[in-house]
């Protein structure tokens, strides 16, 4: 090799290993020490080995002010690149705390738009790591712009790739946007927080004293305000996480999500599910067993776990096909609608359906949840969210009603009237407007003020009222329900109507966007 050749790959060398060594040994140390990996590290566990490929590893800030020209870590505090999850394309950026504690400068955010923009080209999902003090205050407004110029790329990509935020360190002010218009938030316990005003701006203004975990750690966010999907005890299982949830999802909106092969027969029959839905309209029973008994080899991937559990949401396969799951949950508040569980499935839903996932809908609901709470809270807004998007959606809807489903909740439960393909009940289900003791307090209200034997005369009207309303064949006989059939069969007949429906087309009119009630 000539002098200069070789020159020119110790230059070379030497600016890699200065880039790698991110913010110094002494930082690195920092950051494990506090339970948390680094930037490089992370993205490691994440790609499939030996795929990542980074990119501007040599882009420095372009800052002159308080001292900064003196100081131009190669990189900026993020790491971006593309690899495999999977075997699948995936673009990553991951915020380096290690540097300028991972804050957001103008060539740091140049970055993330980069690869933001690469994976709208080439239609692949983004990951975001976060990790970052914020923007950068050296830099001043060109952190805001830069901070600006992810949250447009984040709404214009909404729908078109998926985008999942890992929340791995802070993530406060503003910043907090960028996650919260991406699909999924996933949130390490204990070493995370998320919050737009800090515990110090809080115990100013309103005088209350409130730990950085306590106003938006993991926990709160996956249980108090619903903003995070996911909490993990540590970052190796969120990074696990989010190569599963990957696995359900299609690369980009014009692709169906991949079909997984299953050994788990189509025409597995379950005969405890005969047994598992109570008679009694209001024994509860765990809808996540009907599910884990249906769905392909009993793996449901629960998404919102710790949050409005009167809803169940996740993925799961049947046949081999990605479905989206939305259940209600008798064991919690009855399994009402309420405003946090409507919201938390209106998302998901409008997820699935941008994305081509079938949703698969486990409807027994009483209806929605009476009080002034949600009624001054604006149940008939968020409430019609759920009802919006299941109109909209035209990915293919299979609906089975174990149990109860009165009211207007019968309506927004993808029923068919609302362009639920097939619709299945179970023998025992009720699809009525309300139960029968409530629909008799009403109807026979004066007869049952005159009635000599009040008691005799209530229960003849009740039964009355449950003959007809209290079984699923009325809706049948109306073609409502497509089929009234044996619990043991729900498998083999969602794979059945899935498998039906797989090509199925339907477009909504044109129009510029729509009108969702938000
Ligand atoms: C520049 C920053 C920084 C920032 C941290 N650093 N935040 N540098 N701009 N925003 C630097 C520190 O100077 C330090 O540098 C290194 O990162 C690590 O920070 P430490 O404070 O030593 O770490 P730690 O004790 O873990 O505390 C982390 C922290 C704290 C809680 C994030 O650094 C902090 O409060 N930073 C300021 C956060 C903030 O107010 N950001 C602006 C938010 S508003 P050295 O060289 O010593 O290692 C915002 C608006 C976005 O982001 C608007 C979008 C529209």
């Amino acid at each position: 090799m000539s002098e200069d050749k070789a020159r020119h790959l110790a230059r070379l060398e030497e600016l890699n290993a200065k880039a790698l060594a991110g913010g110094g040994a002494a930082r690195i140390e920092k950051q494990h020490k506090a339970g948390k990996l680094t930037a490089r590290e992370r993205i490691e566990r994440l790609m499939d080995p030996g795929t990542f490929v980074e990119l501007d590893r040599f882009v420095a800030h372009r800052c002159n002010d308080f001292g900064m020209q003196d100081n131009r870590p190669l990189g900026d505090g993020v790491v971006i690149g593309y690899g495999e999850v999977r075997h699948r394309l995936t673009y990553v950026f991951a915020q380096d705390f290690t540097i300028f504690g991972g804050s957001l400068g103008l060539a740091h955010a140049s970055k993330v738009c980069k690869i933001m923009d690469l994976a709208g080209k080439v239609g692949a999902p983004v990951i975001g790591l976060n990790d970052s003090g914020g923007a950068r205050i050296q830099e001043g407004v060109e952190s805001l712009g830069g901070y600006a110029e992810i949250f447009l790329r984040n709404s214009i990509y909404s729908g078109v790739v998926p985008q999942i935020s890992a929340i791995m360190g802070p993530c406060a002010g503003g910043a907090v946007y960028s996650p919260a218009l991406t699909d999924f938030i996933m949130m390490v316990d204990e070493t995370s927080y998320m919050f737009i005003t800090g515990p110090d701006v809080i115990k100013t203004v309103t005088h209350e004293e409130v730990t950085k975990q306590q106003l938006g750690g993991a926990m709160t966010h996956n249980k108090e305000s619903g903003v995070a999907h996911f909490a993990f005890a540590d970052e190796e299982s969120c990074i696990l996480s989010i190569r599963e949830l990957l696995s359900f999802l299609p690369q980009n909106n014009m692709e169906q999500p991949p079909m997984v092969p299953t050994d788990d027969p189509v025409d597995r029959a379950d005969a405890e599910l005969d047994e598992l839905i109570p008679v009694e309209a209001t024994k509860p029973y765990d809808i996540k067993d009907v599910i884990t008994r249906v769905v392909d080899d009993g793996y449901f991937f629960e998404v919102q776990p710790h949050y409005a559990g009167n809803i169940v949401i996740g993925f799961a396969r049947l046949g081999g096909q990605p479905v989206g799951v939305v259940a209600n949950q008798p064991m919690v508040l009855a399994g009402c609608l309420d405003i946090s569980a409507s919201v938390k499935a209106a998302r998901f839903v409008r997820f699935c359906d941008a994305f081509n996932i079938p949703l698969v809908t486990f409807v027994d609901v009483p209806g929605f949840l009476p009080g002034t709470d949600q009624e001054y809270g604006g149940i008939i807004k968020h409430g019609a969210k759920l009802l919006y998007a299941y109109c909209e959606a035209t990915v293919p809807k299979v609906t089975v009603i174990t149990r109860k489903a009165y009211g207007g909740a019968y309506d927004v439960m993808s029923s068919k009237h609302i362009r639920g393909d097939i619709n299945y009940a179970y023998p025992g289900a009720e699809v009525a407007v309300m139960g029968s003791e409530g629909a008799v307090n009403i109807v026979y209200r004066q007869q049952l003020a005159k009635a000599a034997d009040p008691v005799a005369e209530r229960a003849a009207y009740v039964e009355q009222y449950r003959e007809t309303f209290a079984n699923p064949y009325r809706a049948a006989e109306l073609g409502y329900l497509d089929e009234v059939i044996v619990p043991r069969q729900t498998r083999q007949r969602l794979i059945q109507a899935l498998k039906m429906l797989r090509n199925k087309r339907q477009e909504n009119p044109a129009r510029k966007h729509d009108n969702l009630p938000l």
